[in-house]
């Protein structure tokens, strides 16, 4: 039996039956023993003017023949609505800091058109902007999130962007979005102070951008009733100095309310990132192994704010995450649009497992991103819409909303190092019941989980035939959950994974 931490999971490597070359897997709940509350937010996700993430996949216009809610897909808000999208961060990613909200507001005929320099070089003619948004959030029942342009605009520009959508005075920035068909204010919810400043946002330093935090966040503001959270721009897995820059923010970013956190599990380093369908095990193995680093760099920015701030009054968001291929062959480039395949769900219910075990910290996520951009929930092409293998497991981890963690012990053997072949969440869901969710990362080999728990669990598994079974427009019902049940031994709950499969079950 060997022993390895990884990621502050104790993993136990028990010997696997040759024969059957079924690994057996102990999860022990301790009932007792809860969480943080999973905050919902972390099931949000990011939409960006990026490719066809809002043009096309969000976004069509009233006079489309795409059935449309005054310009929005009808398709794709409906399957927003079915998983009860808690919040939506928008207009970018590095868009955001060469953004000029007053391009998108008033009539849109009137609206300037500009260039899109990071996606592409193509236009934007500004169509979607600041009311589109904020009417968009509302109609799919998600809070706003708008990161403001920190890197080119001045906190001047800022200030009214925020007075102009949160103000219900008789003054001329609120009555100019009256003129502009909105009387009431809208809820901002979250604000974020710039993105990515030690890159696209601006290449500051830890000390600098620390410094524009201070400065921006004392001058931008919305009533005190509406609890608007401000979220500075915090480091990111994927460069390398990410504990520093993290350390500059707590000391000199101000009074901090939200730090965020960026990670891509990019293949190589974004060197040779591989496609999203056809490839090998090794490429899977890398993906899983990448998306493992998410719980150590959590556990790491934590251990950071935690010097600074012991009684976890700053939240740490992780409000752009997920895998990044090269982008589809014959794709416009710069759309970063990819396919979405089996290996994905296994990369979403990783990462969410790993946020239900940082529930003291980690209050909200957002996948990157809603529609046809990197790790997408759906993908759509003209007409046509697919759900991906990613959104049914935002969708069968609803119950895990608001539920309260409870710790869990696995004992597993590695699929790969740091990886464990079967990783495991346990919650107390709100409507009082148990919710286990199961991941087996072993490509080829089945698991038996053994737990603690008295009863029996039912629910649902996505799997499918290969490591990169997916949907496409043709076949969009490939890959989707379907029903799923556990068995019993020795009054104990046990569950029979199948290679690469997902399973969330609730236990009575
Ligand atoms: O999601 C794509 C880009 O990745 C975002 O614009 C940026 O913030 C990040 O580097």
């Amino acid at each position: 039996m060997k022993k390895t931490i990884s990621g502050g999971l104790l993993i136990l490597a028990l010997a696997t039956p040759a024969a059957a070359q079924t690994a057996t897997v102990r999860v022990t709940v301790d009932t007792a023993k809860a969480g943080a509350v999973i905050d919902r937010h972390i099931y949000g996700q990011f939409a960006e003017h990026l490719g066809t993430g809002i043009y096309g996949g969000i976004w069509v216009g009233e006079d489309s023949k795409i059935p449309n809610i005054r310009g929005y897909r009808s398709d794709v808000v409906a399957a927003l609505k079915k998983i009860h999208v808690p919040v939506v961060r928008w207009p970018g990613g590095c868009f955001a800091d060469l953004y000029n909200w007053r391009d998108g507001i008033g009539p849109r005929a009137k609206r300037p058109t500009r260039i899109n320099v990071h996606w592409g070089g193509v236009t934007d003619n500004n169509a979607f902007g600041t009311h589109e948004f904020m009417d968009f959030a509302e109609l799919i029942g998600a809070d706003p999130y708008v990161s403001m342009n920190v890197g080119s605009l001045s906190p001047y520009d800022s200030a009214q962007w925020v007075e102009y959508m949160t103000s219900s005075e008789d003054a001329s920035l609120a009555n100019e979005r009256r003129a502009n068909g909105r009387d009431k204010p809208w809820q901002l919810k979250y604000l974020g102070i710039g993105n990515e400043t030690w890159g696209c946002g601006g290449n500051m330093s830890g000390e600098y951008s620390a410094s524009i935090n201070a400065r921006y966040s004392t001058f931008v503001n919305a009533p005190v009733s509406m609890g608007m959270v401000k979220v500075a721009s915090g480091g990111s897995g994927n460069i390398g100095d990410y504990k520093a820059f993290t350390e500059a923010m707590m000391k000199g970013g101000g009074r901090l309310q939200a730090l965020s956190f960026h990670y891509y599990a990019m293949p190589d380093n974004g060197r040779s990132k591989g496609p999203a369908t056809g490839f090998g095990e090794d490429r899977w193995r890398e993906e899983l192994a990448l998306t493992m680093k998410m719980e150590g760099y959590l556990s790491d920015v934590s251990a950071i704010m935690d010097k600074y701030d012991p009684g976890k009054k700053v939240a740490l968001y992780a409000d752009e995450w997920g895998s990044w291929y090269t982008q589809e062959p014959g794709s416009h480039p710069g759309f970063l649009f990819q396919q979405n395949a089996l290996r994905d769900a296994e990369v979403a219910a990783l990462s969410l497992n790993i946020f239900h075990r940082h529930t003291d910290r980690v209050k909200l996520a957002a996948i990157a991103q809603m529609v046809n951009v990197l790790q997408a929930m759906i993908l759509t092409d003209g007409p046509k819409m697919l759900l991906t293998p990613t959104y049914h497991v935002f969708d069968m981890y609803q119950p895990f909303m608001e539920a309260t963690p409870l710790a869990a012990s696995t004992s597993s053997p590695e699929y790969t190092k740091d990886v464990p072949m079967v990783d495991a969440s346990v919650a107390r869901g709100k409507d009082g019941k148990l919710w286990l969710a199961l991941v087996n990362t072993d490509p080829n080999k089945p698991a038996h989980v053994v737990t603690n728990l008295a009863g029996t669990g039912k629910g649902q598994i996505l799997t499918g035939p290969a490591m990169d079974t997916h949907n496409t427009f043709d076949k969009p019902d490939t890959i989707h959950p379907v029903a799923y049940k556990g068995g019993s031994a020795e009054g104990k709950a046990v569950f029979d994974l199948p290679p690469r499969s997902v399973v969330v079950v609730t236990v009575n």
